[in-house]
């Protein structure tokens, strides 16, 4: 289904510069190269297929042509601000997810966009520094909007939007998606995204374990710091601090 005609794209980007590539390697490779030739904040740069599409901790991302919505937004914030990039990433996904017809959605940490427990848009932030300088930051997300997981390992784990709402036009989700992007990228330090972020976390009070580093932390969690630190707290009662990494649930 062609959903992403050149005329519902400019309609769904408005005034903002965009690049569209039926196929590219990855989308946050390419706007990481306009963000190093000086491309705009605001920039999107958007797939139907990606061929060497990544994922967090170096895993591979990969969407049938056609089914998901994959983006990269190349934004400029203040150092002080670049941990909140994937919250407004989340975040504007939630928001917009939810004001296509799903009723809740959820954010297991840190930047998994959920329904029902099962993931529906992966977010991938990247920075580019040069020295001690943020030059800025792309925010990849990959929303499965019709991707059939029936029989794959990731059954069970993933979603997609059209188990939940019928009709899913991409276009229109874009459109929602880049409103509620420009609503929160003016206030990315504040107290209201990251409280807007906090409240869908799903895992809070929770018994989990995370993966980092080359390390497991294992305990309750039970809150998050400001920039986006998991606390945990172990059954020696010291509370721990995890910046990334997988989690798990029990
Ligand atoms: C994750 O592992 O959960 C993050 C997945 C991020 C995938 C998106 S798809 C668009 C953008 N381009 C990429 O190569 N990756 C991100």
């Amino acid at each position: 289904m062609n959903d992403l005609t050149p005329e519902r794209l400019s309609w769904a980007m408005g005034d903002r510069r965009y690049e569209y590539h039926p196929t590219i390697g990855s989308t946050n490779d390419r706007a990481m190269a306009l963000l190093r030739e000086g491309a705009p904040s605001g920039m999107v740069v958007l797939a139907d297929e990606q061929t060497a599409g990544r994922g967090r901790l170096g895993r591979s991302w990969h969407s049938p042509t056609g089914s998901a919505l994959m983006l990269s937004v190349i934004l400029r914030p203040a150092a002080s601000a670049q941990s909140r990039i994937g919250m407004l990433g989340a975040l504007m996904v939630c928001d917009a997810v939810e004001a296509s017809g799903v009723e809740q959605t959820g954010i297991k940490w840190p930047n998994d966009v959920q329904i029902d427990g099962r993931k529906v848009c992966g977010i991938l932030p990247e920075a580019d520094w040069q020295g001690e300088t943020l030059t800025g930051v792309v925010l990849g997300m990959g929303i499965n909007v019709r991707v059939n997981f029936a029989g794959s390992p990731l059954e069970g784990a993933a979603i997609s939007l059209s188990e939940v709402v019928s009709d899913i036009d991409r276009a229109a989700l874009l459109r929602s998606l880049l409103e509620r992007l420009d609503f929160w990228t003016p206030q990315l330090g504040s107290d209201a995204l990251f409280a807007a972020w906090e409240r869908r976390l799903n895992m809070i009070g929770k018994t989990v374990s995370i993966a980092a580093q080359g390390e497991s932390l294992h305990g309750k969690a039970i809150g998050v710091d400001r920039d986006g630190a998991l606390r945990i707290r172990g059954q020696d009662g010291a509370v721990r601090r995890a910046v990334a990494g997988d989690l798990a649930l029990g």
